[in-house]
Parts: structure tokens; C-alpha cells; sequence
């Protein structure tokens, strides 16, 4: 049985998740999986360099050292599912963002976790850098996965829409047969401002369960202030990062509404995350919404957006077959698949590309 090994790291930089699965037609086999969390001191300096705080040797060495780790993670699968190294055909690595700007005069997208370093710790032919040539075709160069979605959680009979909740939210539109094109693309903030918060006011990375938010009120002023952000009215395609939504922009909106408790605020970016994206679902034919992603394990989460979105139903992709934090992994090593395949791995109609490309580098064993 040919395998293939996906590794990704989102904007919430909290670490890597590996899988080995294998694919027959339109449907997949989850072989064994593995999440390794970034040592406190790495994550700290990858959020620094994120934040445009980083000189040339420091990306040079988080290249480096975010190499190693990934490279740990796929070992870490390999060793715990006793797989023959000789029947994983590749790896399919999407790296860690550090910096993603779409629509700058130099658009660009940096991922770093040397693919070299991979390929040599593994002995596995590894493909890397996604991004940049549905870029380079004038393109977001995100969201990459709906190609995956489309191609493994499509029905001709339902539209569906898949929503992942990583640091950043993206939405996949699966229209039914005749109800239109599938569509894509980044809503706004899903677990990144409310990390941020939680982070500076807790010292902890997340707000555990949501517990922390349940305690606060929605401040309905602040909540409409912050819904004002154009970003959330532009249509597709379009694609944004913790460039944009971090803490000086949840900041900025605080400084017009002062003396708000810290819980309030936790509160309503929550509230934020899941009315950004009910506002801008389809509005027409659409039953259910299948989430993936970090946020589906968040129950304050859940039931705000199970709410906002109703009367359409929000279950998790688990009920499509596969456990929601192993979607994006999964959609890379498909993506390398595709690449060794010589098949396109972007669609269009979602990064706004001028055609479909073949994407990623190739790192041979
Ligand atoms: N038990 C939990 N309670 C609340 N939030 C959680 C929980 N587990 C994960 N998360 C959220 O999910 C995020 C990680 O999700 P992930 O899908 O890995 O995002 P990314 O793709 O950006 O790395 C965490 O930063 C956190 O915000
Ligand atoms: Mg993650």
C-alpha cells in the first residue's frame, strides 16, 4: 500500500501535526498520526519573527530548527505505525508562516521549515513551498485546501461548506451539482485574536474549552465596532494572516471602548469569530457546515457558531470520515501527491490565480 506523510503547522503556532494515509478514489486511510507542540522558547521566537521582529540570521536558524522538528514529527508517525519506509511515496510539508502578504505592491508568502533538513533527516522525497507559485500566477496563494475538500468532501446531492478554525478561519462552498462553482476563501480571525488576548492578559496560549470567555458578556458596541472592519465585507478571493488580526488591531478597537473587563473582551471576539463567518456564508442552499480545524475543540466556540449559523446545522468533519485536526495535515500530503502526479493542486475560482498550477518544490530522497 503506497502512503503518503502530511505536515503542517497554521498561524496559531502551536505546533505540528503529522499523518500517513493513504488514498484510494475519493476517499482516504488514516494510517497513524502525531502532534508535536513548538518548545515554549521556539514558538516565542516564531511569533516574534512573525510580528516582523526578526533580523536574516534569526529566519535562517527558525529555518533551521523548524526543519528539525518537522522532520521529528514524521520520524515520530513512521516509528509509531512500523511502516516500511519504502512504501510512503513522499512527504508533503506546508511549513510554518511566518509572514503572509497577498496584496502588497511585492505580494509574497514565507513558509519556513527547510525542506532540505526534512528530506535528509527522513530519507523521503519531500515537497514544500506551496504557496508561492499560485502567487507567482497572480493568485492569493491561499486557501490551498479546498482544492482537497472538493475533492474528497464534495456531494452531488447536498451543498456543503467546510470550515476550518485554525488561528485564521477559511470556508470551502461544495455547491450541489447545478447550484454553482465551489468558492473559498479566509473569513477573518478564528482562534488568532482570541489567542492573542487570552496570551497577553493569562500568559496562557489559549483560552482552555472557552472557559475563560464563558465567564465574560458580549460588549454589543465593541462586537459592532470591530464587525465595521472591511476586511469581513470584501468578497473573495482573498486571503489575510496575524499580520492583520493580532493584538494591536484588537487594541485599536479597545482604545474607543475603554474600561471594558478583560472577560467581556475574551467574550466578544469569540462572538467576533463566529458572526464574521455566519455573515459571510452563502445564503442560498446551504444545510450543514462541517468544521475542522483547533476551534472545534473549543465548546464555547461550537455553540456560539452553532448558533449564528442555524438554522443550518454545524457538525465536524469527523461525520465526513476524517477527525477535524487531521484535515490540513491530510490536504498537504494529497497536495504532494498531486504535485509528483503532475495534477494542479489551486483552484482558481478560490486563490484567484490566472490558471491551475502544478504547485510546491520537490526535495528528491
Ligand atoms: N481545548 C481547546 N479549547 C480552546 N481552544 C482550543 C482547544 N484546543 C485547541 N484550541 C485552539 O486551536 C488552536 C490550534 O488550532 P489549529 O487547527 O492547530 O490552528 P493552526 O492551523 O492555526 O495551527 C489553538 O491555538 C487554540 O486556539
Ligand atoms: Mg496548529
Amino acid at each position: 500500500m503506497e502512503t503518503w506523510l502530511g505536515l503542517m503547522s497554521g498561524t496559531s503556532m502551536d505546533g505540528i501535526d503529522a499523518v500517513l494515509v493513504s488514498f484510494q478514489d475519493r476517499s482516504m486511510t488514516l494510517v497513524g498520526t502525531h502532534s508535536l507542540s513548538y518548545p515554549d522558547d521556539l514558538r516565542h521566537r516564531l511569533l516574534s519573527a512573525s510580528q516582523n521582529h526578526a533580523s536574516p540570521d534569526e529566519i535562517g536558524e527558525l529555518d533551521t530548527l523548524t526543519g528539525h522538528l518537522f522532520a521529528q514529527a514524521a520520524n515520530r508517525v513512521i516509528a509509531d505505525t512500523g511502516a516500511d519506509i519504502h512504501s510512503i511515496r513522499a512527504i508533503g510539508s506546508h511549513g510554518q508562516t511566518i509572514r503572509h502578504q497577498p496584496s502588497g505592491k511585492a505580494p509574497f508568502s514565507l513558509q519556513i521549515g527547510n525542506p532540505a533538513v526534512i528530506a535528509e533527516l527522513t530519507g523521503l522525497t519531500t515537497v514544500a513551498d506551496f504557496r508561492r507559485r499560485d502567487m507567482a500566477a497572480g493568485g492569493q496563494g491561499a486557501p490551498l485546501v479546498p482544492a482537497f475538500h472538493k475533492e474528497f468532501f464534495g456531494s452531488t446531492s447536498e451543498s456543503r461548506c467546510i470550515l476550518n478554525l485554525g488561528g485564521i478561519a477559511n470556508i470551502t462552498w461544495l455547491p450541489a451539482i447545478g447550484e454553482g462553482d465551489v468558492t473559498g476563501f479566509d473569513t477573518g480571525p478564528a482562534n488568532a485574536l482570541m489567542d492573542a488576548w487570552c496570551l497577553d492578559q493569562t500568559g496562557r496560549p489559549y483560552d482552555t474549552d472557552g472557559h475563560w470567555a464563558k465567564e465574560g458578556n458580549v460588549d454589543e458596541a465593541l462586537l459592532s465596532d470591530m464587525l465595521s472592519d472591511a476586511y469581513f465585507r470584501k468578497k473573495g478571493p482573498k486571503s489575510t494572516g496575524k499580520e492583520k488580526f493580532n493584538l494591536d488591531w484588537v487594541r485599536t478597537h479597545l482604545a474607543r471602548h475603554p474600561d471594558m473587563r478583560n472577560a467581556d473582551v475574551q467574550r466578544t471576539l469569540l462572538e467576533l469569530t463566529a458572526l464574521s463567518i455566519s455573515q459571510q456564508l452563502p445564503d442560498y442552499g446551504l444545510k450543514t457546515i462541517y468544521v475542522c480545524g483547533g476551534g472545534a475543540r473549543n465548546p464555547e466556540l461550537m455553540k456560539a457558531l452553532a448558533e449564528a449559523v442555524a438554522p443550518r446545522d454545524l457538525k465536524i468533519t469527523s461525520e465526513l470520515g476524517l477527525d477535524p485536526q487531521w484535515v490540513e495535515p491530510t490536504a498537504f500530503a494529497w497536495l504532494a501527491r498531486q504535485t509528483l502526479e503532475g495534477k494542479p493542486g489551486n483552484l482558481p475560482e478560490v486563490t484567484g490565480a490566472s490558471g491551475q498550477r502544478i504547485l510546491g518544490a520537490i526535495y528528491p530522497a
